[in-house]
Parts: structure tokens; C-alpha cells; sequence
């Protein structure tokens, strides 16, 4: 079967704070560094969500994209657009919010509204050079 991918890009604005409130404020300056400021930083944060499947035979689309860029809405840009990502996002109380985790979490709010056959990529820009990638859990191991 022929797959193919339709990807939709999506931005929003948030701040954060790296830091393990179980670690000493040196340790924390040390590896966190900048990111460690306590008055919090912003980030242009760019996402691109990728789904992959094969094309339906009736509408030649993948995924209606128009689902897509409101499910995007919702779960994402309303959920995270102009907050303090630390203070804010239940998801973060307890889960440091590097560019990593928020993938993490942006994939596992998705995932279930994504068609079960599809595969469901999250591509999260952090800075223009600095960008993560998730795409589920590898089902080959534990
Ligand atoms: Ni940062």
C-alpha cells in the first residue's frame, strides 16, 4: 500500500523553566544553566504534526486537514499558546518541560483523536536550530 505523510504546521509562544526543585540550586545552574532562570524564559515554539497512512480511495486525502489544524487548536495552541508551561499545563506540575517531554505530551494528547491505522509524528521546534522529534513509543521493546 502506498503511505504517504501530510504534515501541518502549527506555532505558539510559551515560557518555561528548566529545574529539579530535588536539586541544589548549583546543580540546577550547572545543568540547566540559562533555561534555570527563576523569573522564567519564552520560546518561539514552531510544531509540525505529521500523520502517516494510505490515501482514501473516495476523498484522496490521508486526513481531512481541516481536522487536523482544529484538533492541533484545541489540544495544542489552546492548551499551551502564551502560558507559563511550569505553572500553567497540568501535564508540567510534576514533568520538567523541555523541548522533549512537550513533544511527549503534545503526541500522547493527539494520539487518540488520530485515526488508529494512522502513525502519528511530532516534530517541535525549540529555536530555529534546536528541534525534537516523537513519534510513539517502540512497540519492539518495552
Ligand atoms: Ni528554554
Amino acid at each position: 500500500m502506498k503511505q504517504v505523510t501530510v504534515s501541518r504546521k502549527a506555532h505558539f509562544n510559551a515560557a518555561h523553566r528548566l529545574f529539579r526543585k530535588d536539586w541544589s540550586d548549583a546543580k540546577n545552574q550547572e545543568v540547566f544553566d540559562k533555561c534555570n532562570n527563576p523569573f522564567y524564559h519564552g520560546h518561539n515554539y514552531e510544531l509540525i504534526v505529521s500523520v502517516t497512512g494510505t490515501i482514501d480511495p473516495e476523498t484522496g486525502y490521508v486526513m481531512d486537514m481541516k481536522i487536523l489544524k482544529d484538533l492541533i487548536k484545541i489540544h495544542v495552541e489552546d492548551a499551551f499558546d502564551h502560558k507559563n508551561l511550569n505553572e500553567q499545563v497540568p501535564e508540567f506540575a510534576s514533568l520538567i518541560p523541555t523541548a522533549e517531554h512537550i513533544a511527549v505530551v503534545i503526541w500522547e494528547k493527539l494520539r487518540p483523536k488520530i485515526h488508529k491505522e494512522h502513525d502519528l509524528s511530532i516534530t517541535l521546534y525549540e529555536t530555529p536550530r534546536n528541534f525534537v522529534q516523537y513519534s510513539g513509543p517502540n512497540l519492539n521493546q518495552n
